[in-house]
């Protein structure tokens, strides 16, 4: 029998639905533009089991990815599971095997030694692959048009490390797929890897090097001759694990560092320059560029920690006005000798989830959108929120005249991240649409909202009922037809 624990993280819109589906020809309000052809791709993550510890966080759950498939002004759907060696050796028990986030000291003893990862944090499309992706693991190969499940890769065994980040970038000048590891000889330990593959999928080159200290290297960002890395405290250690600890604590007594890699084959960890900065919270990335021989990094920061499921090392309590998330700007120049990086806000709205059009990755970007809470707006918590927080605003900001717009989305309901669809792969920045996943939290359904991306205060120009419930997902990306369509005609 499978029931699953009467705590927020299982019940109310956060209740597992475990359902794969294949959907044809949504039901929509409004007008699917009919010139988008490709399909946006997504991710949430969903226990197939009730928790082996009787509790879990949302961010522990097996991945279930999700297919919208835009043709013609219509819209298909397919739901799978990311079938993780995880999830087959659960799948055979009938229960779960592996216990808490991150840690290995509470799994089954019929599973020491299994790859622990969910493939539940992004799905990304490189090459001809739907990389399915978690970055305590290596990447999980879907098929891109069915979703089933390929296995893991190790690109020929060329990818020595453990890990694989959830947040790989593609170089618009190469194709390259830009990506790295971190823990990637083994949980806890502080050494790295950048990895760069090529368009058809071979790994190109790597590079090894260790962080001042062991962290959530959550994100990261490239520019045409550099990768940057981020180091912020959020930590951890066997001590933790052992006390049976989140995996994560914040710890606000260390530093942060940005770390400037060259991007080229031959790379030593002696090539790499390290900034230093205060104490702050970062974790995703919006983009990076290079000004002469300026870099700038744009993200979102906190003053403190913004996770609450991740508390303080020492037990502070949460403070969500010090956990809100600025889009700021840090600046390092390669050609002084400052010990620093330098740092401005770019936007006063509080913003997660940064997005671009991504056809600009590394260049200088005019436009981006974020998942923004307004605490202005009115909350009425009707079935729940994962992390504690209402995200409950699309947020646009247009970094060449600093305006903004915002378009709220209710006091019953919740927004997932948003991603950019271009009008056609040579249109200008900007110009096309955003696609994003709307929680009904008390109708307990799920909506697929369609904006034209610079005009977003004008609200949706579809809405595309989705016929099963979504969980609160994390990362998703869109994919040109033109890189559909011959895995279609092959299928
Ligand atoms: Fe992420």
């Amino acid at each position: 029998m499978t029931t699953f624990p009467d705590v927020p993280a299982f019940t109310g819109f956060n209740t597992p639905s475990r359902v794969e589906a294949n959907v044809e020809d949504l039901n929509v309000h409004g007008q699917i533009p009919a010139e988008m052809d490709g399909a946006f791709y997504r991710v949430q993550p969903e226990h197939q089991f009730p928790p082996k510890l009787g509790n879990d966080i949302a961010f522990n759950g097996d991945g279930m990815i999700s297919m919208f498939r835009f043709r013609n002004g219509k819209v298909n759907f397919t739901q799978r599971w990311a079938k993780t060696d995880k999830w087959k050796l659960e799948n055979e028990a009938g229960r779960a095997l592996f216990g808490a986030y991150r840690n290995p000291l509470t799994d089954d003893e019929t599973v020491k030694g299994k790859i622990r990862g969910t493939a539940n944090t992004n799905a990304y499309i490189h090459g001809g692959r739907l990389y399915a992706l978690k970055e305590d693991s290596p990447p999980l190969v879907m098929d891109a048009v069915t979703l089933e499940t390929q296995g893991y890769i190790d690109f020929h065994g060329k990818m020595k490390g453990e890990t694989f980040s959830a947040h790989p970038k593609t170089d618009p000048a190469t194709g390259n797929l830009c990506s790295f590891g971190y823990a990637s000889k083994g949980v806890l330990t502080r050494d790295m890897t950048y990895y760069e593959i090529s368009p058809d999928g071979e790994l190109l080159y790597d590079v090894w090097f260790e962080t001042p200290y062991y962290c959530m290297m959550h994100d990261f960002a490239i520019t045409p001759d550099y990768a940057l890395f981020s180091v912020m405290p959020m930590t951890s250690s066997w001590e933790r694990l052992a006390a049976g600890k989140p995996h994560f604590g914040f710890d606000t007594s260390l530093p942060t560092y940005l770390a400037v890699m060259p991007r080229k084959p031959g790379t030593t960890a002696d090539d790499i320059r390290w900034f230093k900065g205060g104490n702050c919270f970062t974790a995703h990335v919006m983009n990076a560029f290079q000004e002469g021989s300026k870099i700038h990094l744009d993200l979102p920061v906190a003053a403190n920690n913004m996770m609450p499921f991740f508390p303080d090392i020492n037990d502070a309590p949460f403070d969500p006005v010090a956990g809100a998330t600025y889009l700021t700007r840090w600046t390092v120049d390669m050609n002084q000798n400052d010990e620093d990086y330098k740092f401005v806000r770019l936007s006063e709205m509080i913003g997660e989830f940064p997005k671009i059009d991504d056809r600009f990755t590394g260049q200088k970007n005019r436009y981006g959108w974020m998942v923004v809470i307004d605490p202005s707006q009115p909350v009425e918590m009707k079935g729940g929120s994962a992390g504690g927080w209402v995200m409950n605003t699309l947020g646009f900001v247009d970094l060449e005249t600093g305006a903004d717009q915002k378009w709220w989305c209710g006091p019953v309901s919740s927004i997932q991240e948003p991603c950019f669809v271009p009008r056609s792969p040579d249109a200008p920045e900007g110009d096309g649409w955003m696609v994003m996943v709307c929680n009904r939290l008390e109708e307990r359904g799920s909506d697929l909202l369609i904006f034209e991306a610079t005009n977003i205060a004008g609200g949706p120009i579809a809405t595309i009922n989705i016929p099963v419930r979504l969980r609160f997902g994390l990362h998703g990306n869109w994919a040109d037809a033109d890189r559909i369509r011959p895995l279609e005609r092959a299928a």
